[in-house]
Parts: structure tokens; C-alpha cells; sequence
């Protein structure tokens, strides 16, 4: 049972268009021909349109970092999956802490979110992860079980084939705090034992739940290294070709 890792990009709100054309050129250089490994690099949505064609033929896919759950309408400043798809999207991030904590995005969004994503052929990446409070109060595994149970609500395994989770305990996010690996490890038993209950056993073996929190170089070995992490969704150290590409060669 191997899983091939996965190392996303989250850039979060940084970078125009031009800067995202620089970072291309770099990086694409640095990881040419790495293929022990996926790569996906998720810009914010005008980046998107520079970074698909820099990218084309090469190893790294390209991914949104939200979308819409209707298919078009009357929604001011949202996105749908067919728009991200016409210009060659692969990849969404779903449910990030930023979105549940500033855009009031919830449980329940994130299922519809991840419902229109994978009816679209998107690959959706859900996260999910607690807070400090519910850390220290002894909450992690009910808040990760709920999160799970409830992103994958009425979702079945066959057409959740594709799903990426990754474990970004929101305490861990932009701070310089790194979950132990063998802190990500329980917390990824845990996900992936809701998995189980959801998809079925089978599902849950093959499911990837990436690590997310402060990975950075000098760090990513380690964190790579535990057998229930497969992969690391990267904030801060993927905005520099040179570190996200260290991180990526872990
Ligand atoms: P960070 O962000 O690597 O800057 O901690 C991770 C994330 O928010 O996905």
C-alpha cells in the first residue's frame, strides 16, 4: 500500500501575475524531472491564467485555492468549477482554516464545495484541523472526526476517488509551530479512520492526507519521513522557488 506524496502550494494572497511568471521560470528548472512526487501549485485566481501555460507539459499541476458549489449565477466575486476547468485548473483547495475563519466558511459549505468538485473532475484537497483552544481541551480527535464526517457527507467512495485531505492544525498555520510527526501522525489516524467509517477500509488505505503547518526545508524530511504523512500542503516556504522546490526534493 504506497502512496505517491503529494507537495501542494498554497500562495495564499500573494503574487501578480508577472511575479508568478518569475517563480515558473525558476522552479520548473528545479524540479525537472522529479517524478517520485506530485506537485501542485496553487496561485490565487489571477495568477491562475499565467501559471497554467508556464506549466504546461511539465510535472507540476496547477490548482484554485476556493470555489463556488453552484455552476454559474448570481454570486458577486465567486468562481465556479467550469471556469476554473476551461482554463485548465486540476486541482481545488477546499475549506482552508483562512476561509472557515475570515469568509465564514463552514462544515457544511465545505461538503457542497467538495460535492460540485468532484461532479466537475476537480481534485479537490479539503482541509480540515483544530485550533489551539481545542487542542489544549483535549477536542482534536472529535473536532478533525466531525470535520471529516461532515465534508464527506452523501459523498460516495466511487466518486470521491480522487480526494486529498490535508491536516493543517490551525495553531501550526504561518506561525513557526510544527505538529511532531508524531502528532500529525494521530491526527492523520484519526481522518483517516473517519474515512474508513465514510468510503470504507479500502478507501481509507489509499487516501492521502497531506501535512500543513510551518513545513519549510529544513523540517520536510522529517515530517515526510512518517509513514500516515503523504504530503505537505505549503504556505510560506512555496512562495520562493528555491525553498519550495527544497521542500518538494524533502
Ligand atoms: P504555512 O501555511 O506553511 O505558511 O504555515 C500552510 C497553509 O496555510 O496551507
Amino acid at each position: 500500500m504506497s502512496r505517491k506524496k503529494v507537495l501542494a502550494a498554497n500562495w495564499k494572497m500573494y503574487k501578480t501575475p508577472d511575479q508568478a511568471r518569475h517563480f515558473f521560470h525558476d522552479f520548473l528548472t528545479l524540479v525537472h524531472g522529479h517524478d517520485r512526487d506530485e506537485i501542485v501549485v496553487c496561485p490565487n485566481y489571477l495568477a491562475l491564467d499565467v501559471s497554467i501555460p508556464a506549466a504546461k507539459g511539465s510535472n507540476v499541476a496547477i490548482g484554485a485555492q476556493n470555489v463556488h458549489w453552484e455552476k454559474e449565477g448570481a454570486f458577486t466575486g465567486e468562481i465556479s468549477t467550469s471556469m476554473l476547468l476551461a482554463i485548465g485548473v486540476t486541482h481545488v483547495i477546499i475549506g482552508h482554516s483562512e476561509r472557515r475563519q475570515y469568509f465564514g466558511e463552514t462544515d457544511d459549505t465545505v461538503n457542497l464545495k467538495l460535492k460540485a468538485a468532484l461532479e466537475a473532475g476537480l481534485i479537490p484537497i479539503v482541509c480540515v484541523g483544530e485550533v489551539l483552544e481545542e487542542r489544549e481541551a483535549g477536542l482534536t480527535d472529535d473536532v478533525l472526526r466531525r470535520q471529516s464526517l461532515r465534508a464527506f457527507h452523501k459523498v460516495s467512495a466511487k466518486k470521491a476517488a480522487s480526494l486529498i485531505v490535508a491536516y493543517e492544525p490551525v495553531w501550526a498555520i504561518g506561525t513557526g509551530k510544527t505538529a511532531t510527526p508524531q502528532m500529525a501522525a494521530d491526527a492523520h489516524a484519526i481522518i483517516r479512520g473517519q474515512a474508513a467509517e465514510s468510503f470504507g477500509q479500502e478507501f481509507a488505505d489509499q487516501l492521502r492526507i497531506l501535512y500543513g503547518g510551518s513545513v519549510k526545508p529544513e523540517n520536510a524530511h522529517t515530517l515526510m519521513s512518517e509513514k500516515e504523512i503523504d504530503g505537505a500542503l505549503v504556505g510560506g516556504a512555496s512562495l520562493d522557488p528555491k525553498s519550495f522546490a527544497a521542500i518538494v526534493k524533502y
